[in-house]
C-alpha cells in the first residue's frame, strides 16, 4: 500500500482518484503543495499536483520519501526535475489530453458563421422568429486551410474531410500518410492563405511562428475568408487582424485565444479563479470584441468534461503505472 497525496483537486475529481486508486492511503488537498501543508504529507510516496504547486528543492527536502510525482499538466516547469533527479524521484506529465476537444471547437466556431448561429440565437431568444437577413452558406465543398498539422490539426482534417470541404494545409513537416489517408494537399503558407475560406491554426507559439499571420500575409487571404484561431494568440498580429477586419478585406475571425494571454501555458490554469479578472480585462480591453464579425470564446477550447476527464485519468494511469514499477509519460 503507498501513502499518496493529490493537490488542487475538485470534489469530483477525488471522487474518481478515490475509485481508482482504492486500498491506497489516500490525502487530498484542494489547495497547492506549499510550505504551509507540507508537513502533513511527509511520510508520502508519491504525490500529484497542478501547476500551482512549486515543487521547489526546499519542500523536496521536507519529503524523505518521496519517490514520485505525477503533474496533472503537459508543462512541468513548476517542478524542480534537477532536485528530483538527485533524489531519484521519477515525474510524469499529461502529455496529451484535448486532440478532438479543440477541433471540436474549431468546428463549433466555423458553423457558428456559416449557419449566422449567433443571431439566429439572440434573435430567437427575443421573440423574434423571421428568418430574414440570416442566410448562411454551406461549408460542404467549401476550402478549409489547416495551418498545423500535428495532434489538433489532423482532427479538423479529419472532421472537414466528413462536411466534404476541400482540404489544404502547411506545416514545416509533412505527414504524407495523413495527407494520403484523409484526402488533404500539402500548399505553401502562401497558397494555402490565398485559396482558403476558412484559415484554421492549429502550430505551437514560438520564435518562429510568433505573428505568422501579419499585415503582409494576411492580405492575400480572400475578402470572404474567416480565420480561426483556437491555437495561441501571438500567432496573429491583432492590429493586422484589425486593419483587414475593418477595411473589409476579412469576412470574420472566430477567436479562442488572444494575443496577450500568450503566457499562458496550461489550459486547466484558465479555470483557477485567481485568472479570471486578469482575463476578463484582457477581453474588456480589446477592441475585436466590439466587431460583429468576430466571435471570441475565452480560451475554452479544451474544456469540455471528457478533456478534463482525460487529464485526471492519464494521472491516475501515471500514479499506477509508477506503482506496478513501470512508470510512463516520464518527463527528463
Ligand atoms: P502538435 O505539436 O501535435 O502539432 C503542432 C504542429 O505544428 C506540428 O505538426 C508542427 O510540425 C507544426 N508546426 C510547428 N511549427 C510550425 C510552423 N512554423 N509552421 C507550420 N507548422 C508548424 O500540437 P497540438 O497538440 O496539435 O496543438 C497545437 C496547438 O494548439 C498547441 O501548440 C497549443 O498552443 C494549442 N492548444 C490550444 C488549446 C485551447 O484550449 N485553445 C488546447 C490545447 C492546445
Amino acid at each position: 500500500m503507498a501513502s499518496l497525496a493529490f493537490f488542487e483537486l475538485e470534489n469530483w475529481e477525488e471522487k474518481i482518484v478515490k475509485q481508482r486508486l482504492a486500498g491506497h492511503k489516500l490525502q487530498f488537498f484542494s489547495r497547492p503543495l506549499s510550505k504551509s501543508n507540507v508537513n502533513k504529507v511527509r511520510n508520502v510516496n508519491g504525490i500529484a499536483v497542478f501547476i500551482y504547486s512549486k515543487v521547489t528543492e526546499a519542500l523536496l527536502q521536507k519529503l524523505p520519501k518521496l519517490k514520485f510525482i505525477a503533474t496533472m499538466s503537459t508543462g512541468f516547469d513548476h517542478v524542480d526535475l534537477a532536485a528530483c533527479r538527485k533524489r531519484g524521484i521519477i515525474v510524469s506529465n499529461v502529455p496529451y489530453y484535448g486532440e478532438n476537444t479543440v477541433a471540436e471547437h474549431t468546428f463549433a466556431l466555423i458553423l457558428a458563421f456559416s449557419r449566422k448561429l449567433i443571431e439566429s440565437a439572440e434573435r430567437t431568444r427575443r421573440g423574434n422568429f423571421s428568418p430574414h437577413g440570416l442566410c448562411g452558406f454551406d461549408i460542404k465543398g467549401k476550402t478549409i486551410g489547416v495551418i498545423g498539422t500535428g495532434h489538433i490539426g489532423m482532427h479538423v482534417l479529419r472532421m472537414a474531410r466528413g462536411f466534404e470541404m476541400r482540404m489544404l494545409a502547411y506545416d514545416v513537416k509533412k505527414d504524407v500518410a495523413g495527407s494520403k489517408r484523409l484526402g488533404f494537399k500539402y500548399v505553401s503558407l502562401d497558397t494555402l492563405l490565398k485559396k482558403s475560406d476558412f484559415v484554421t491554426l492549429h502550430c505551437p507559439y514560438n520564435k518562429q511562428t510568433h505573428h505568422m499571420i501579419n499585415n503582409n500575409n494576411i492580405r492575400k487571404m480572400k475578402k470572404d475568408a474567416y480565420l480561426i484561431n483556437t491555437a495561441r494568440g501571438g500567432l496573429v498580429e491583432t492590429e493586422a487582424l484589425l486593419n483587414a477586419l475593418n477595411s473589409g478585406r476579412l469576412a470574420g475571425a472566430g477567436i479562442d485565444v488572444l494575443e496577450e494571454e500568450s503566457a499562458i501555458k496550461e489550459e486547466k490554469q484558465l479555470l483557477a479563479k485567481r485568472f479570471i479578472p486578469n482575463l476578463r480585462t484582457v477581453l474588456e480591453n480589446h477592441i475585436l470584441l466590439g466587431n460583429e464579425n468576430v466571435i471570441i470564446t475565452p480560451h475554452n477550447a479544451f474544456n469540455s468534461i471528457e478533456a478534463l476527464n482525460r487529464i485526471l485519468n492519464t494521472t491516475i494511469d501515471n500514479v499506477s503505472a509508477y506503482l506496478r514499477k513501470k512508470p510512463v509519460n516520464i518527463v527528463k
